[in-house]
């Protein structure tokens, strides 16, 4: 049953509403474990004043809004926004309900296997999670998973509903039975809370009213528990963070630090370090919609003054001088990855650790977990659901907590660069010191000096396309042209350098990104040396020219797409390598049963299937020329 209450109830409603605290939980399942019941049961028995998803409430707010509203629809929608950013939200509906003591916000995700990803959606927003079980089924391995993402996320606290007990004669035995095997699987996960609860969410056992057919069950219902939950306790106990969500600067003789303080408390007048640069300051003041406080604490959204000029940007963490967090540029992590496309080691991503955004890439997978039975199993790439242990390694230094010392700033999600998607999700189990030991070596000879002497703009001619495209042929003939012109080349061929430095790597997805991660760093060292390098592989993935283009300076990097049509390569077949892949006996052949992502923005495109090859060389070298790298 949804009412809709009139404006002027509403206001009052909110009114009311502002002085509870705020519980957001998300229920994870299997498919007919019955959360829809539950929550429809929830909804429906604690007859609540106002029920819809939050879009529609953000949009009455507007329409209606005063300044109290505002900043509660703020507080309500804030998640939400950070999300759609990501595009993540599709499949997760929210639902808002309130008692006398407290208000909730519930997040319905899907439960199917596929859906990891949108329960991961539910699961970052929420202090809570409500893992419904079904008593005739037992604990499943979505149950653990579902579990494992909960715990990836931070949250601590969970709810163990072991639902439909009538089916099982509401027998003790069977939720005692289901509580040990659920206790002894998450032993090791260290929730702050777990609660067991035996409920029917079809008849009302033990949601909101004391079930008569469970005797022997002395605990809380399930709305008791909900209502009485203690979330921000852990938080406050741990050393203060604001991860800057923004830097307030109406002024000029303002500078305000805005954020949600994911941990402890803080005061004016405490000692307080930046946690990137290392600057220390004291808080000035804490700045609310309100006023000043005395006082702010783990959940709250602030703005903090502070009394010297530091600068700090979003992303950065304000962390008590005391006590202060990591910065690494590598560490070691547990990750679940919800991708249909696998996760590759050397592929750059991003990941959001706090308010931070940074490039990441998975430089190891030391083991993949098994579920149900913590298993490692080995691992060379990572499906959808899977779960390792890895290593990363970011493009600049981050600053967070190991997980097991603070969830708030120790939990991260993987997002792929192309789609914007929510890949991945993890908890940094430490920073590693190798990379904070290794510095980086200043040189007194300096690229522009040693490509000055060789009286020449560095720059890396980036040939890609299918095997048989004509990249070797063309970038051989531009060598040659170069070459005769007094340039200092070298010529970088896939065929000639997987026989050496990657003789160790076949063409599977994983092989050919670590192939290109190689070849990339290569040709900086050789961009650095000061010559011009031609790099002739078919390169077929658009996320790794984009690193090799990322790793080089500003114009360094010049993409030669080779556009040599598939049918025109495969007739021409010099190495008669097509024919052998048609007939099934090479595997992954690049055009046949591997893609080739063609270049969006390639500096140089040649029409490989029409042109002679020495015609494309001269254009190739005309545009150097009339671009300025040779002249
Ligand atoms: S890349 O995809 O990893 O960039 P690379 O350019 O190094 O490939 O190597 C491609 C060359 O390896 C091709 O020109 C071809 O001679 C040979 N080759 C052997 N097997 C394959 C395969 N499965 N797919 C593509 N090329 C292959």
């Amino acid at each position: 049953m949804t009412r809709q209450p009139e404006a002027s109830a509403f206001s009052e409603y909110l009114a009311a509403q502002e002085n509870k605290s705020l519980l957001r939980f998300l229920t994870c399942g299997s498919v007919d474990d019955g959360k829809s019941t539950l929550i429809g049961r929830l909804l429906y028995d604690t007859k609540l004043l106002f029920e819809d998803q939050i879009a529609t409430l953000s949009a009455d707010s507007r329409k209606h809004g005063t300044a109290g509203e505002d900043l509660d629809f703020a507080l309500l929608v804030d998640g939400l926004a950070a999300e759609r950013e990501q595009g993540i939200t599709i499949d997760v509906a929210y639902r808002f309900f309130a008692t006398d003591k407290r208000k909730f916000i519930v997040a319905d995700t899907p439960g199917h296997e596929q859906y990891t990803r949108n329960m991961a959606t539910g699961a970052s927003n929420s202090d809570l999670a409500i893992i419904l079980v079904d008593a005739r089924q037992g604990i499943l391995t979505q149950t653990r998973r579902h579990s494992y993402i909960v715990k990836l996320l931070g949250l601590q606290h969970v709810v163990l509903a072991v639902n439909k007990i009538d089916l099982v004669d509401f027998s003790q035995e069977r939720f005692d039975e289901i509580v040990k095997t659920y206790s002894e699987f998450v032993a090791d996960f260290g929730f702050d809370t777990l609660v067991p609860i035996p409920l029917s969410a079809r008849f009302g056992d033990n949601v909101i009213a004391r079930s008569e057919n469970t005797p022997w069950y002395s605990g809380p219902t399930l709305l008791q528990h909900l209502e009485n939950v203690a979330v921000e306790n852990e938080a406050l106990a741990r050393p203060f963070r604001l991860p800057v969500q923004w830097v307030n600067r109406p002024n000029l003789d303002f500078r305000g630090f805005s954020g949600t303080i994911a941990s402890g408390i803080v005061r004016p007048g405490d000692a307080v370090v930046v946690a990137g640069s290392g600057a220390t300051s004291r808080i000035k003041s804490i700045v609310t919609a309100d006023g000043e406080l005395e006082e702010a604490s783990a959940g709250e959204a602030v703005t903090l003054t502070l009394t010297d000029e530091v600068d700090a940007s979003r992303g950065d963490i304000l962390a008590a001088a005391s006590d202060r967090p990591e910065v690494s540029d590598q560490f070691a992590a547990h990750l679940i990855w919800m991708h249909d496309e696998a996760l590759l080691p050397g592929r750059p991503y991003l990941i959001k650790i706090g308010t931070r955004t940074v490039g990441a890439t998975v430089t190891e997978i030391k083991h993949k977990v098994d579920v149900n039975t913590f298993q490692r199993l080995a691992a060379k790439t990572l499906a959808l659901n899977e779960v390792a242990v890895v290593n990363f390694s970011t493009h600049e230094p981050v600053a967070f907590d190991p997980f097991a010392d603070n969830p708030k700033t120790g939990a991260f999600i993987v997002i792929d660069r192309m789609s914007n998607l929510t890949v991945g999700a993890g908890m940094v189990d430490f920073g590693l010191r190798r990379a904070t030991n290794v510095h980086w070596q200043e040189l007194n000879v300096s690229k522009q000096s040693r490509a000055a002497l060789k009286g020449q703009k560095p720059a890396v001619l980036w040939f890609t396309g299918l095997s048989g495209a004509g990249k070797s042929t063309i970038a051989n003939l531009v060598e040659k042209k170069l070459n005769a012109e007094g340039r200092h080349t070298y010529l970088l061929d896939g065929d000639n350098v997987r026989h050496g430095l990657n003789r160790d790597l076949g063409f599977t997805d994983a092989d050919r990104v670590e192939n290109i991660r190689r070849v990339a760093e290569v040709s900086k060292l050789f961009t650095d040396a000061g010559l011009i390098t031609l790099v002739s592989f078919i390169s077929p993935f658009r996320a790794e020219r984009r690193l090799a283009r990322e790793l080089l300076g500003a114009g360094e990097f010049v993409e030669i797409f080779v556009d040599t049509p598939l049918e025109v390569a495969e007739a021409r077949d010099v190495k008669g390598l097509y024919k052998r892949a048609r007939a099934g006996q090479i595997k992954n052949f690049t055009g046949i049963d591997s893609p080739y992502e063609k270049p969006e923005a390639a500096e140089i495109t040649l029409s490989a299937g029409a042109e002679s090859p020495q015609a494309m060389a001269d254009a190739v070298v005309s545009w150097l020329k009339a671009n300025g790298y040779v002249d």
